[in-house]
Order: structure tokens, then C-alpha cells, then sequence
């Protein structure tokens, strides 16, 4: 067996144990937990310890008490099997190993059957700060500990079914343009929802606002930003601004939406899906995020399989 000194490391942009995988276009891959150099336990080392103390102002409750319950490694990057242990009985979630980008229909299907699909490789030390892509440090110490919310757990998988019936009442839709469409801007919508609850989301705390976004959770610079800055717009959450407001994601978010708990999410999700289904997300408003061809064949083949 290769030594932690030998081994080739699984860093984001340079893991050949993972650009094999995609190349031979396996999307579900083992951890291989071996592979893991000394720098990527450094840098999860660094990155943890550097944000540690922000978790403790600046994240809600759940969420620390999500990060003491998965007993998270400070000193070296988790074994997904040994955070499955402890979380799987908390909430049936369990954070699954993938080789890259999973395609929107795809992940949140995932997410319905309660698995989180999770990014392997860690950035390099000497890019601790911007990272466009998710890392290991984003996937497990930013979204997992919140998955430990019985009711954040559940948003999630009432999530994974919108994608379901997205599919469902597109699929009926007899002219394919149209059909297209419809699906572009319903998932224009749903994905900005995602982006401005589960990856960016603020929440009312006992002592102000909190964050429980995985997008803040795991990034030093911003989540300070995000609750102190006079540059950031922070408004109670509405449904329809939401899904309406432009999304981008190539610097800190100018503007942030607030929920009062997970029981106002969750019944958010039921709406929005309401809203779906009464045909009312068709028109929402033009810009990004872009709806990838990726992303669109995904739901498109999942429609054609009902
Ligand atoms: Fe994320």
C-alpha cells in the first residue's frame, strides 16, 4: 500500500484516479482514500482551522451541532465511510463518492434517495480562497453537517421529488420546443432556489442572522461577508423574487435571502412545487444561471422514461 508521502493525491484539476474514472465515464467512484497526498491533508488541515472560528459566530446552531455529531476531523480529510456511519442513522443521508459534475436531474434524484453526491478531490493550499469548482472541503465540511437536520434532510429530498414532477408534467407537453421551453425555465427557477437556500442561504437566528448556506459555510472571506458587509441586501425570503433574481456566481452574492427555520424551507419547497405544477414557473425572468445542455438532456431522458 502507498504511503501518505507517495501518494498521488487527489487534488481538484489533478487527480488522475479521478480523471480516469470520467474518462471512462463512471460518475459513481470509490473514495480511494489511500490516494490522498500529505499537502491534501495540509490543506484540509488550514481550511478547517482558518474557518473554525467563524462557524462559531457566524453559523446556526444545527448546523455546529451537525459538525460535533459527524465528529468531523480537524487534521485530516474524513473518511465519507466513517461520516456515513454517524449520519445515516441521524437522518438515512450519506455522502456518495463522484468523479465530477452530475447532471441536474441526476443529482437531485440523488438527493431523493437520500445521497449526496460528493466531490473526492481538495484544492490546492495555495488557492484556499476562490475555487469555481466544489472540493471536498465545499462537498462534507460546508453541506453534510446540515444534513443532519431532520427537516433540512427532508427539504432536500422534497427537492429531489420538484425535479421528479419537472419531468412529469414537461414529459406531456406534445411540441418538443415547447417542451423545451417550459423545462429551461422551470429549471432556471428551481436552480436559483437551490443556489439562494441550500447554498447561500441566511436564516433568523436568537442573537441575528445566521447562515446555513453551504456556499458560506465553507468559504472563510465570505462568510463574514455575507452577515456583517453593508455591501450585501439581506431580505425575508419570497418564493416569487427568488425564483426570479438573477444568480452569479463569480464573486460574493450582493444580495441574500433570509428564512425564519427549516420548517419555513421545507414548506417553501411545497410550494414552489404547487407552482410548478399550476403551470406558473413557465415565464420566469431571462439570465443566469444558464441552463447547461447537460443539465436539460438529464431531465429530458428522465421525462422520457415516465
Ligand atoms: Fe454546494
Amino acid at each position: 500500500m502507498a504511503s501518505t508521502i507517495t501518494a498521488p493525491g487527489l487534488t481538484t484539476g489533478k487527480a488522475p484516479f479521478v480523471e480516469e474514472a470520467r474518462s471512462r465515464g463512471e460518475l459513481y467512484i470509490t473514495q480511494a482514500y489511500e490516494q490522498y497526498s500529505e499537502a491534501n491533508h495540509e490543506a484540509w488541515r488550514k481550511l478547517f482551522a482558518r474557518i473554525q472560528p467563524r462557524w462559531e459566530r457566524y453559523a446556526n446552531d444545527h448546523f455546529l451541532r451537525g459538525v460535533a455529531a459527524l465528529d468531523l476531523p480537524h487534521d485530516r480529510v474524513p473518511r465519507l465511510a466513517d461520516i456515513n456511519a454517524r449520519l445515516q442513522p441521524l437522518t438515512g443521508f450519506q455522502a456518495k463518492p463522484v468523479s465530477g459534475y452530475v447532471p441536474g436531474f441526476l443529482f437531485f434524484d440523488c438527493l431523493r434517495r437520500r445521497e449526496f453526491p460528493t466531490t473526492i478531490t481538495i484544492r490546492p493550499a495555495d488557492r484556499m480562497d476562490y475555487l469555481p469548482e466544489p472540493d471536498i472541503f465545499h462537498d462534507i465540511a460546508g453541506h453534510v453537517p446540515m444534513h443532519t437536520e431532520k427537516r433540512f434532510a427532508e427539504t432536500l429530498v422534497r427537492f429531489g421529488d420538484c425535479a421528479v414532477t419537472a419531468a412529469r408534467i414537461t414529459a406531456e407537453v406534445k411540441d418538443p420546443a415547447e417542451r423545451v421551453r417550459r423545462l429551461t425555465s422551470i429549471m432556471r427557477a428551481m436552480s436559483r432556489f437551490f443556489w439562494f437556500t441550500v447554498e447561500f442561504g441566511l436564516m433568523r437566528g436568537k442573537q441575528g442572522t445566521v447562515a446555513y448556506g453551504s456556499g458560506l459555510l465553507s468559504s472563510y472571506g465570505e462568510l463574514e461577508h455575507a452577515i456583517e458587509s453593508d455591501e450585501v441586501q439581506r431580505y425575508p425570503i419570497q418564493l416569487e423574487w427568488v425564483i426570479n433574481q438573477v444568480a452569479e456566481i463569480d464573486h460574493y452574492q450582493p444580495i441574500l435571502f433570509v428564512v425564519d427555520s427549516f420548517e419555513h424551507l421545507f414548506g417553501l419547497v411545497d410550494e414552489f412545487e404547487r407552482w410548478m405544477i399550476e403551470g406558473k414557473l413557465y415565464n420566469v425572468a431571462p439570465g443566469l444561471p444558464d441552463v447547461a445542455e447537460s443539465d436539460l438532456k438529464s431531465f429530458l431522458d428522465a421525462a422520457a422514461m415516465l
